[in-house]
């Protein structure tokens, strides 16, 4: 197998082919004045199995990433494996209000049309690994979340976990069964995209390493204001533990507020210390 990397994840795909003990592949991505990209395929793939690794988390990245699939497609590779760590546009998989655009169903249907297999790691809109079926397209959704669990629990010596809201509930309870301790969870409301307002229920965590688990930090407000709650109640320790580490206002949002911050590496940031390339070279060499 050949593992290319799309610009947004080149370190990772470099970990991927190592993990699957396989070359790297060779392409040139630019961008042309009026910003349009540019991608050209520097390896032979003619009769080669291929995977692209690329974290799509803005438009450039997605546009990115079907050009590379097609490419590969053109070229003969015999299979073209689609890995996005990180795959944006997952929160919008249902309708709210009439008319609104389904982007979960628009951007996998155009990778399913350029790709021979899909993977992500813990897709938004699905709380369990496995092989999954969305509006007709299949994918693997991988879960990282027992790797992070593991990882901050070493670190801790009376953990608890505590989901932000009832949507990373089974997250917790995973995690918590891994580590043979307790879970619970807050109650949020979002009020815009950047405001949301805890309910909270009293929670015993005093003397506790508190370990609040959630898939994406965006603006970091979900964890902002779970964190202030949970302080209140004076636990030992509090360590978040996020998959996809978005950190819009920077991870120095948290400095002061958390003990520990850790996310994994599907996107690139001065958090990212749980590795899942292991997770994915596992999966494509099956
Ligand atoms: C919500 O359903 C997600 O699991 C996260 O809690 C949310 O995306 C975090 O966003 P933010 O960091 O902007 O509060």
């Amino acid at each position: 197998m050949l593992v290319f990397g799309g610009s947004r994840s080149t370190s990772l795909a470099w970990d991927v082919s190592k993990s699957l003990g396989c070359e790297i592949g060779k392409s040139e991505v630019r961008k042309f004045p009026d910003g349009e990209t540019y991608v050209k395929l520097e390896s032979k793939v003619s009769g080669v199995e291929c995977a692209v690794v690329q974290s799509v988390r803005s438009n450039d990245d997605l546009v990115e990433l079907m050009l590379m699939l097609d490419a590969l497609m053109d070229c003969n590779a015999t299979q073209v494996h689609a890995v996005m760590p990180y795959l944006a546009y997952m929160r919008q998989d249902k309708r709210f209000t009439p008319g609104e655009a389904l982007s979960a169903k628009t951007v996998l249907k155009l990778i399913h049309e350029l790709a021979d297999s899909i993977t992500t790691v813990n897709c938004h809109f699905l709380s369990a690994g496995g092989q999954s079926v969305y509006n007709h397209v299949g994918f693997m959704n991988l879960d990282a979340m027992p790797h992070l669990a593991r990882h901050i629990g070493e670190k801790v010596e009376k953990p608890i976990f505590i989901a932000p809201d009832k949507g990373s509930l089974g997250y917790a309870k995973a995690a918590a069964a891994i580590l043979d301790c307790e879970f619970n969870h807050l109650q949020k409301k979002r009020l815009s995209g950047t405001e949301v307002m805890m309910k909270p229920k009293e929670l015993e965590v005093k003397g506790f390493d508190v370990i609040i688990l959630d898939d994406i930090i965006s603006t970091g407000g979900t964890i902002i204001e779970a964190v202030k709650i949970i302080r209140g109640w004076h636990p030992k320790s509090i360590s978040i533990g996020c998959i996809h580490g978005l950190f819009l206002n920077g991870v120095d949002a948290f400095s002061g507020g958390v003990d520990r911050l850790v996310s994994t590496n599907t996107l690139e940031n001065h958090a990212a210390k749980v590795n899942v390339a292991g997770l994915i070279g596992a999966h494509l060499r099956t």
